[in-house]
């Protein structure tokens, strides 16, 4: 129920991306009753006219191939289908292609509840603070299966998979108080995985932020970690082992002895502390242990963070 009572038969729309969305979903729709209305229509039509009590039909009368007609149901539907792709494939890269100064926020999805992380060290629990009007970059992991973040005013909907680093960003445009759910089944408790997406003006969110406990910045706290589990003694200047460098690594590519080249992104660092042995460095040994069992998806999120302020892209908005 929506705050005016009424049952919302469409969830409002917020976002810059919204109204793509639902101009995508109303063409599916178009596209479905187009193709399913007449074929339906036929059927009847014709086990109605051709039924075996109707003696005004000549049943002698044969029909062998209508060229046009074969190739017209052939092409209009692939010609439909390449225009509904490319619509789609153009939406989804997007989507997942945030602005460069968009602010990042991490997402942590677990049975059943979601951890936020603010780079600057706030923490929240099923609810998230947003700006209004600026772009938002959410980085997701999950800690224990699969569940998916779901913005409905927001249109924006992402699997949080266990062991994977996905990502997607926004522009929330109406301050306000919207539903943030779990929309893929997780357990027992997956209905009640629901929160709350606070959209500020932009001043009133950066007094929330100011005025929110925070804990260490991520990437101070990913950094005091880096040392504890002791990443720096093969990752380190004066090094012991040689591992490959970190300094300036975030967005650059990286080749690997596989011959790939990949893009030093969130996933690829979260894939190389938990399953280093997957994308060994070109020229290098694979030597580093996975830590899979080590660090908790909270102190993951930290060492990205302090991985990416090696590069000076994170946290240039403190
Ligand atoms: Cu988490 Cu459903």
């Amino acid at each position: 129920m929506r705050a005016d009572g009424a049952i919302p038969v469409w969830p409002e729309a917020i976002s810059a991306h919204a109204d793509s969305v639902d101009a995508l979903a109303i063409g599916f729709f178009a596209l479905i009753w187009t193709l399913a209305l007449p074929i339906g229509f036929a059927i009847v039509w014709f086990g109605w006219r051709y039924r075996r009590l109707n003696e005004d039909v000549d049943r002698k009368q044969r029909h062998h191939g209508l060229t046009w007609l074969e190739l017209s149901w052939m092409i209009v539907p692939f010609l439909l289908a390449l225009v509904f792709f490319t619509w789609s494939a153009l939406l989804f890269r997007d989507l997942h292609r945030p602005p460069a100064d968009a602010r990042e926020v991490y997402a942590i999805g677990l049975q059943w509840m979601w951890k936020f992380e603010h780079p600057g060290g706030q923490r929240e629990i099923n609810t998230l603070h947003v700006p209004a009007g600026e772009p938002v970059r959410v980085i997701m992991n999950s800690q224990d299966v699969i569940h998916s973040l779901y913005l409905p005013e927001l249109r924006i909907k992402q699997d949080v998979v266990p062991g994977r680093t996905t990502s997607l960003w926004f522009r929330a445009d109406d301050p306000g108080s919207y539903s943030l759910r779990c929309a893929e089944y997780c357990g027992v408790s997956h209905s009640r995985m629901v929160g709350e997406l606070v959209v500020m003006a932009p001043a009133a969110f950066e007094a929330w932020l100011a005025g929110t406990e925070a804990g260490l910045p991520l990437a101070r706290a990913g950094e005091a970690l880096f040392r504890e589990l002791g990443c720096s003694g093969c990752h380190g200047a004066n090094a012991a082992v040689r591992a490959p460098g970190l300094a300036d690594l975030y967005r650059r590519p990286v080749p690997l002895a596989s011959g790939e080249t990949v893009i030093a992104d969130e996933r690829y660092l979260t894939d190389s502390i938990l399953m280093p042995e997957s994308q060994v460095v070109a020229g290098y040994e694979p030597v580093m242990p996975s830590f899979q069992d080590v660090v908790t998806e909270s102190e993951l999120v930290a060492l990205v963070a302090y991985i990416k302020s090696l590069s000076g892209r994170e946290g240039e908005r403190e």
